[in-house]
């Protein structure tokens, strides 16, 4: 494997003081291993202080599937590259060598230039969890398509927003998907959205569950027909260190989702720095992220950084309690799974069931295992901890984003401290600070303040597609010089992280991110509804759930039928405009909502009485009618 691996606490220490002292000759070892067309002409360019635009690697040529494919074919050829282990345990899995993954990312990398898919193009993926995805994902990165791809499980007007803001030209499908004993058709989910998207001219879809699906002439084509005929080999296209590699959209405190837009060169050397060090990989090791392709996690620690490590990476199309509790521990033991990454709100949602699933397993293959997405409470890591890690795998806590690329802050397994709901350290390379409002840096420890990092790093976000200046506002204007996370955190006595939160508008609901405003414009939708307010709560297996307080046209309804006809409306309307995933946890209906003279809502109302806390609801004398507060209590659920 490849170069600038941090093995002790010294170096880790060393390497960080390398990273801040001279960055560019620290993240040049880090590009030394990877085969370059040509190398680049500057490290780092830019920095966070104007436009928010930094350069990694500028005035390289490269192609990251050369990187992660045809690289390894002389020494690993043979050697897994994935194993595939389907939703219901009676299916056969497979598997894939690197030369087999080799060959059907070249050919459905041909398929995808013969239905005139070209460089530069965007390509929007809505495919379940198959090797075909991540086949998917690499053809365009082989062929230079940008793949924006959006999680099987979204709505089709939310995949018709994704599409038309990248003006996508092909979208990739398939017939059907099993999720656990859920069945999605989402073939006719696509078609669907693809009734408002003009920009689209190719479907290419993949035959998996072999149900029924309709055809449009012109427009759609079976990925087994197409790729009867094409070559078995394509040329790796020389892609520049800048170009645009995916978008993937992501909620943020206003209502509009954004497309994430990472480039080819930093993020390939950032996903590959981060999956080395932090789960510190060995040759023999087999991967398992549990998360989705359609989330940033799936991008980079289920197919890019195992990939480019030449690791073995395990992808699952099912989910933690199909068909029963025991699925995740009968799979790491069946496929001898060393690394297993997953979310706390999993961990959660197994703890509840009886702990003889876990110990029915032998999970002695276990060496390493992480937790992303949310903060880890204490009972879940030591459960974690005691019944999978059998007290004897280091857990790595990794706190990143979506904008980051990859991990940011987090132990190096068995080498910095791993303490329960701690991130702990940042990586080398990662300055993290934490800032007063004023946008003052805090020194010290035992501190806590905004979450910012410094200086750039090689998978910071380089822009929201289509809208530079969104970024711009969001991430770099807040406190001019950083890059803002949007998360509050704690540096503990010790100089280990805590992160608390998001300060902004934005739910982790069971990890994934929600806008309120999202979820309100969702909620606002239905016939029903005047006006909408979303708040998150603590949630004991999601970790936030999803409270809405909501006006309707004809009042409080007064009979229950009238109240479940109302609610079911509200629901409807927010898995029509997002998913089911964004799915309010409590809806109370009310009157009016407590808002300042201005017309603003005091969302720390809401938020202190959602959480229960309705004696310390603070000063209300601001507001234009105390009374609805009493009302709002009153009713909570
Ligand atoms: C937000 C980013 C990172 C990939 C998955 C989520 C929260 C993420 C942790 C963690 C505490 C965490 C933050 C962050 N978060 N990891 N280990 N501990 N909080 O990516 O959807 O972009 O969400 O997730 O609030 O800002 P995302």
């Amino acid at each position: 494997m490849s170069a600038v691996r941090t093995r002790t606490l010294e170096e880790y220490h060393a390497d960080y003081q390398q990273s801040v002292e001279d960055p560019d000759a620290f993240w040049a070892a880090a590009a030394e291993p990877f085969t370059w067309y040509k190398k680049w002409d500057t490290v780092r360019g830019g920095d966070f202080s104007p436009g928010g635009t930094s350069t990694w690697y500028a005035g390289a040529q490269l192609n990251l599937t050369e990187n992660c494919l045809d690289r390894h074919l002389e020494q690993r050829a043979n050697k897994l590259a994935i194993i595939y282990e389907p939703n219901d345990p009676k299916t056969r899995h497979s598997r894939l060598t690197y030369r087999e993954l080799h060959e059907q990312v070249c050919q459905f990398a041909n398929v995808l230039k013969k239905n005139g898919v070209r460089k530069g193009d965007r390509v929007a993926l809505y495919v379940p969890m198959v090797p075909l995805l991540a086949v998917a994902v690499l053809a365009c990165a082989r062929m230079g398509a940008v793949h924006s791809v959006v999680f099987a499980g979204f709505s089709a007007s939310a995949i018709a927003d994704r599409i038309n803001d990248a003006e996508a030209t092909c979208v990739i499908t398939a017939d059907g998907l099993n999720r656990g004993a859920k069945q999605i058709p989402v073939k006719s989910v696509v078609d669907e959205a693809l009734a408002s998207c003009p920009s689209v001219q190719r479907v290419i879809v993949i035959e998996h569950t072999g149900w029924p699906v309709d055809m449009q002439p012109g427009r759609d084509v079976w990925y087994h027909e197409e790729v009867q005929d094409v070559e078995k080999t394509c040329a790796p296209e020389p892609m520049a260190a800048e170009d645009p590699l995916f978008i993937l959209y992501t909620s943020g405190s206003t209502g509009k989702p954004k497309g994430v837009v990472h480039t080819q060169a930093g993020y390939m050397v950032w996903a590959d720095y981060t999956f080395r060090n932090v789960f510190q990989v060995e040759e023999n090791d087999v991967h398992w992220c549990t998360a989705d392709i359609g989330w940033v996690t799936g991008h980079t620690y289920g197919v890019y950084g195992p990939l480019l490590a030449g690791a073995t990476t395990l992808l699952f199309e099912g989910v933690p309690t199909y068909p029963s509790p025991g699925r995740f521990w009968e799979v790491i033991d069946k496929h001898h799974v060393t690394i297993f990454y997953t979310a706390p709100t999993a961990i959660r949602s197994l703890m509840a069931h009886s702990v003889d699933h876990v110990l029915a397993y032998s999970l002695s293959s276990l060496r390493v295992l992480g937790s992303v997405g949310e903060p880890i409470n204490e009972e879940a890591w030591h459960w974690y901890d005691q019944h999978v890690g059998k007290g004897r795998c280091p857990i790595v806590d990794t706190w990143w984003q979506t904008e980051t690329g990859g991990i940011m802050i987090s132990a190096l397994a068995g080498i910095t401290p791993s303490v329960p709901a701690r991130a702990g350290l940042p990586l080398p390379g990662v300055q993290p600070v934490l800032l007063n409002q004023d946008g003052s840096e805090i020194e010290g420890n035992d501190q806590e303040g905004y979450l910012a990092i410094k200086a750039s790093w090689p998978g910071v976000i380089r822009t929201t597609w289509g809208d530079h200046e969104r970024a711009r506002q969001t991430y770099f204007t807040p406190y001019p010089g950083y890059y803002f996370t949007g998360d509050g955190a704690r540096r503990d006595e010790n100089g280990l992280y805590r992160i608390i939160g998001r300060v902004d508008d934005v739910i982790n609901v069971s990890g994934h991110r929600f806008g309120t405003a999202e979820i309100e414009n969702a909620i606002n939708q239905s016939d029903y509804v005047v006006e909408s307010a979303v708040v998150g709560y603590p949630h004991d297996v999601k970790g936030q759930g999803i409270y809405a307080y909501v006006i309707c046209h004809n009042g409080v309804p007064t009979t229950d039928l009238d109240n479940q006809r109302t609610e079911a409306s509200i629901v409807e309307a927010v898995v029509a405009a997002i998913g089911r995933i964004a799915k309010p946890d409590k809806i109370q209906l009310v009157s009016g909502l407590p808002k300042t003279r201005s017309g603003k809502i005091m969302r720390r109302i809401l938020r202190k009485v959602a959480e229960g806390e309705t004696q310390a609801l603070g000063d209300t004398t601001t507001l234009l009618d105390p009374a609805v507060v009493d009302e709002i209590v009153a009713g909570r659920k």
